[in-house]
């Protein structure tokens, strides 16, 4: 046995005592959850076979596509008196987007890393053998999800951000915890909604078609991620107290503060000089459209999900309220993530369109 600590700048350690549970109740019961194992078994990919990794990716232009979507919200602050962009011009804005390319893929990185920590905990905390099953398939999903985003960053881009620090607060929070339902509300409600969420935005904006491919085969598999979480927690806070919903929904909310945190991306203003703390200040201040609608978007899955688990009104509408301040309790009646997985489920897609090729050639 080893005595010396593991490096800290290679390793992180979370202590947590949970219950690993068994169940020796076998019985199907839950057909919704059968039913998403199902799909998540007929629709694995291959991160080295279904992707092309010939394309030639040049990270300027993809930065430049940004322009009018990750970056455009900041730079609004260039017409802002004594904002502390005030004085960049081409050069530097480019050199921005090529950055928050770098860390916006790192932090999806990292962030898979721990949706394939939390996924692992959740076969080994949740009762429902139902569970367990889907959310084994999970913890292979997630797994190629890390693969795809560290081969994506090592072979296509210039850099590798190391966690952010309100996502890796986060992460942390959520692993320490020992109730098996926090591990599904922060991960797969949370932290996988706003990555649904976050996905979608990039996958719209970029022009590249390796990354715009993989995003689409990546968010095939969070929408049924977000769905597992939805169906089970939803059978699961039908019987919690109002005392304990509430506890959920604060859970929820300073989850959702902090990942809202993590999009300011301060790892990059750090970088270009600039002092995170200032930007952040000047964007509260001036609030552009852009931001505002880059907040919102961002919301877009998170909303509709709490609804449909009954943490917006439970406990005297205490998370309505603090969405409503928030300025995005308009996306509640969006189509929760529960309904719309299987739609978004594009390696079946490509399958039965390759599948009619082959009838069409073959007839
Ligand atoms: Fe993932
Ligand atoms: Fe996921």
């Amino acid at each position: 046995m080893t005595t010396t600590a593991p490096n800290p700048e290679r390793f992180e350690l979370v202590k947590a005592v949970i219950d690993t549970t068994f169940t020796w109740d076998y019985e199907r019961t839950r057909p919704a959850l059968g039913k998403l194992y199902e799909k998540a078994k007929t629709s694995q990919w291959n991160v080295t076979t279904d992707l092309d990794w010939s394309t030639d990716v040049d990270p300027e232009k993809v930065s430049a596509e940004l322009s009018g979507g990750t970056t455009m919200r900041f730079r609004a602050l260039q017409e802002v008196e004594n904002s502390p962009v005030k004085h960049f011009g081409p050069k530097e804005w480019s050199e921005v987007g090529i950055q928050m390319q770098n860390s916006l893929l790192s932090q999806f990185l990292h962030g898979e890393q721990g949706a394939l920590l939390c996924t692992a905990r959740i076969v080994e905390t949740v009762p429902w053998i139902d569970a367990k099953y889907y959310a084994s398939t999970q913890v292979m999903d997630e797994a190629r999800h890390v693969e795809v985003f560290a081969k994506y960053l090592d072979e296509k881009m210039t850099r590798q951000y190391k966690i952010n620090d309100n996502l890796r607060s986060l992460l942390d929070d959520i692993l320490a915890d020992s109730r098996w339902d926090i591990t599904y509300l922060g991960m797969q409600i949370m932290v996988e909604g706003l990555a649904l969420a976050a996905f979608g935005m990039m996958q719209t904006i970029t022009n590249e078609p390796l990354l715009k491919q993989l995003l689409r085969y990546v968010m095939a598999d969070e929408a049924r991620h977000v769905a597992f979480g939805v169906l089970s927690l939803q059978e699961y806070y039908r019987e919690l107290t109002d005392a304990e919903m509430r506890e959920r929904q604060e859970f929820a909310f300073d989850a959702a503060c902090r990942l809202q945190q993590r999009f300011m991306q301060g790892e990059v203003w750090e970088r270009m000089g600039v002092d995170p703390k200032a930007v952040r200040a000047a964007l509260d201040a001036a609030n552009p459209p852009a931001q505002q609608v880059f907040q919102q978007m961002l919301f877009s899955k998170i909303v509709p999900n709490c609804k449909k688990l009954g943490l917006l009104d439970a406990a005297d509408g205490w998370l309505r309220e603090r969405f409503t301040e928030t300025g995005v309790i308009q996306f509640e009646d969006w189509v929760d993530t529960g309904e719309e997985y299987a739609d978004l489920d594009a390696v079946a897609q490509d399958r039965s369109e390759a599948g009619s090729e082959r009838e069409v050639r073959t007839a």
